[in-house]
């Protein structure tokens, strides 16, 4: 049997785990053969396919990032897109793939399943939005990475008496701003998948400065104000359609600003959430997912993705998993509304 393996989307912290575990138990237990397509979909489109083989995953644990690289290409959007990656499997007599990505990579793997594609699939995010799994590796490292900054952040904020803002990722969903909001002590926490009132979260940052302490806002890069408190200019489309802010952590800041008439100033972290070495915790869950995802191919158990439900890794349809995002429900978000304002 011969594997092929893809990393597609973001990268996140855990990629490179994933992938020794998968060709360590492959080659050791199963004798199976690996390639590795390169860039994602891409590699599949382009025949872009390189040898993967013990040698090739030793010593990456601990490493960031992904040894096949990485991309957002969907071959469905490319002209003959199936029938290309159908021959570069050809080609590379590749029998079955373990693809390790978020919402979009997994989406195209359901529908390659449909078309009769072999494949495993392997939740990866940081922004640990992927139904059916209790979370995603990458997530705990971002989530990590953003309560050290917040942690920091408190320190600068109380010696100037200002308010700041901290942008993290999330496009669609909160969990990053909710756990590390959290666990960072924030005043504020401003999630997607709950419109917030501007004025309110003035009301919280006067509050604050009156007890003299500084506030600390968490948004998460995809959330909105409410209908009407948004400047028209400021609002965009996201490609499903969503409404979004360029920016909405400066927009906060200035908004802020502006209203309270105290000084406010915003950090966005960006791509620093997604580098570097991945957690104990993203290393331990992406070495789990590997070996049960190359378990799975041994299995002849295809078109499934394998998931962390409670302390099992369990293995559930892709077409299930792929068909929404997995949002912060409302009354998780709730209950920590004591210790906002
Ligand atoms: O991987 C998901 C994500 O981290 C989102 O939270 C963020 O909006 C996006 O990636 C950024 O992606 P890119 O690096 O392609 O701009």
């Amino acid at each position: 049997m011969k594997v092929g393996v893809l990393t597609g989307g973001g990268d996140c912290p855990g990629l490179n785990a994933v992938i020794r575990s998968v060709v360590r138990k492959g080659v050791q237990e199963y004798a199976f053969e690996f390639v590795g397509l390169r860039d994602g979909w891409l590699g599949a489109l382009q025949g872009n396919v390189v040898p993967l083989d013990i040698s090739s995953v030793r010593g990456i644990l601990p490493r960031g990032g992904t040894i096949l690289g990485s991309s957002r290409t969907n071959p469905f959007k490319h002209e003959d897109g199936l029938r290309r990656v159908q021959d570069t499997l050809a080609a590379h007599d590749v029998d079955a793939l373990v693809v390790i990505g978020g919402e979009d990579t997994l989406g195209v793997a359901a529908e390659l399943s449909r078309h009769g594609i072999k494949l495993v699939g392997v939740p990866k995010t940081i922004d640990n939005d992927v139904s059916g799994t209790d979370f995603t590796f990458g997530f705990d490292t971002a989530v990590g990475i953003a309560t050290e900054a917040i942690d920091r952040l408190h320190t600068t904020a109380e010696s100037h008496m200002r308010t700041l803002v901290v942008e993290v990722m999330g496009r669609h969903s909160g969990w990053i701003a909710l756990h590390a909001g959290v666990a960072g002590g924030a005043n504020v926490i401003l999630i997607p998948e709950r419109p917030f009132d501007i004025d309110q979260v003035c009301g919280w940052v006067t509050s604050r400065f009156k007890i003299n302490y500084a506030p600390i806002v968490v948004v998460a890069e995809g959330a909105v104000p409410k209908e009407g408190q948004m400047i028209l200019k400021d609002r965009t489309l996201d490609e499903f359609g969503h409404v979004r802010l360029s920016g909405i952590g400066e927009w906060l800041a200035r908004e802020i600003s502006e209203r309270t008439g105290t000084d406010a100033r915003t950090t966005v972290l960006g791509h620093i959430q997604r580098g570097g070495t991945p957690s104990a915790f993203d290393r331990w869950l992406a070495t789990r997912f590997g070996l049960h995802a190359i378990d799975a191919v041994k299995d002849g158990a295809f078109g499934v993705m394998v998931a962390l439900q409670r302390t099992q890794i369990v293995r559930v349809p892709l077409a299930d998993t792929t068909a929404k995002t997995k949002v912060v429900e409302p009354s998780l978000y709730d209950e920590f509304g004591v210790f906002f304002g």
